[in-house]
């Protein structure tokens, strides 16, 4: 029996965000700000699309809905857990993905590269592309998505996170040119080259992770850590990538608070750092003869 005087859509996000701002919860995984936060999660859980008409928040719900949205909203409060989670959902480039914590929640800023298909940067439509730690896929299959002919490969190493990638390949109807290779960096695609290799690999340094907010221990600690500057793969990444890339091809990686990082590591070499209209940081372009230029160094340097 529900004794909640809760009735609404629009009670329930305020009730939500009350209890946000009350126990400091942090916003880091889709949204910035304990509003949007509850409409997503309240909205979300009753399939209702994030975009729906204000007066709809006024629509009465029904008892096992009350006690639906009260058990997670309590859930998010109490045990930290991240939104997506939640829901089983996050949105990438407009798309859904299916999401569970065998994986990072999608909110790498290259989506914004990706709508834009990679302009100005790209010379010319790619026709084979490397998701490199694909995680849920959301890299690779909205690449596919922008890209129609092209085949995409996502790499991860992870077997559970594969999982969730081939049932994303699924939700989207690309399995007949995305598929999925599991390994430790390259190592899985010998001999393979890429016109594009674009990737969101583990980067944070050990300072960042002891730092972060309890959301963040629900992701797998296998897609956010990497050594004491975050680098471990980022280097090894640099020391192959001009073996996997077309003549034309394209380097783009995501390090984050990493970059003063890369920067200190090797001077010598110009990396673009890219900019973002919605925000983000920590991104880098190297085209394949800059790979190729300094492969000797990266190798110096693992
Ligand atoms: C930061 S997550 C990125 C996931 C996804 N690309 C995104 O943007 O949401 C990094 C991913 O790299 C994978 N990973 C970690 N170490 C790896 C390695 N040595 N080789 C390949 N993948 C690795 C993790 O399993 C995780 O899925």
């Amino acid at each position: 029996m529900i004794t909640s005087r809760l009735r609404t859509l629009r009670d329930h996000i305020r009730w939500a965000v009350s209890r946000f701002h009350e126990e400091d919860l942090f916003f880091g995984h889709g949204t910035d700000n304990a509003w949007d936060e509850a409409r997503q999660l309240v909205l979300g859980a009753v399939h209702l699309p994030w975009e729906i008409a204000d007066s709809y928040l006024d629509c009465r719900l029904e008892v096992d809905e009350i006690a639906l949205l009260q058990r997670l909203i309590m859930r998010r409060v109490d045990e930290r857990i991240p939104t997506p989670y939640l829901l089983g959902e996050a949105w990438f480039c407009g798309m859904s993905f299916i999401v569970d914590d065998r994986v990072l929640i999608p909110r790498s800023p290259i989506a914004e590269l990706i709508e834009n298909r990679f302009a100005p940067w790209l010379p010319d439509e790619p026709a084979r592309i490397l998701d490199l730690c694909t995680g849920s896929g959301c890299i690779g299959i909205a690449c596919a998505d922008v890209f129609p002919d092209a085949e995409v490969v996502l790499a991860d190493l992870s077997y559970e996170a594969l999982e969730v990638a081939n049932k994303n390949i699924e939700r989207h109807g690309v399995d007949t040119r995305v598929y999925t290779v599991q390994g430790d960096g390259f190592d899985g695609l010998p001999g393979q080259r890429f016109d594009l290799i674009v990737s969101n690999p583990p980067y944070v340094d050990a300072e960042d992770f002891a730092d972060m907010p309890d959301e963040y221990q629900h992701e797998p600690e296998l897609a956010l850590a990497c050594g004491s500057d975050g680098l471990n793969l980022v280097r090894r990444m640099l020391s192959q990538a001009a073996d996997h890339l077309t003549d034309k091809g394209l380097l783009i990686v995501e390090v984050g608070n990493s970059q003063v990082h890369v920067q200190a590591l090797y001077p010598e070499v110009d990396f673009a750092w890219l900019d973002f209209l919605r925000g983000g940081h920590g991104v880098f372009m190297l085209t394949a003869a800059q790979c190729r230029d300094h492969q000797a160094l990266f190798e110096t340097r693992v």
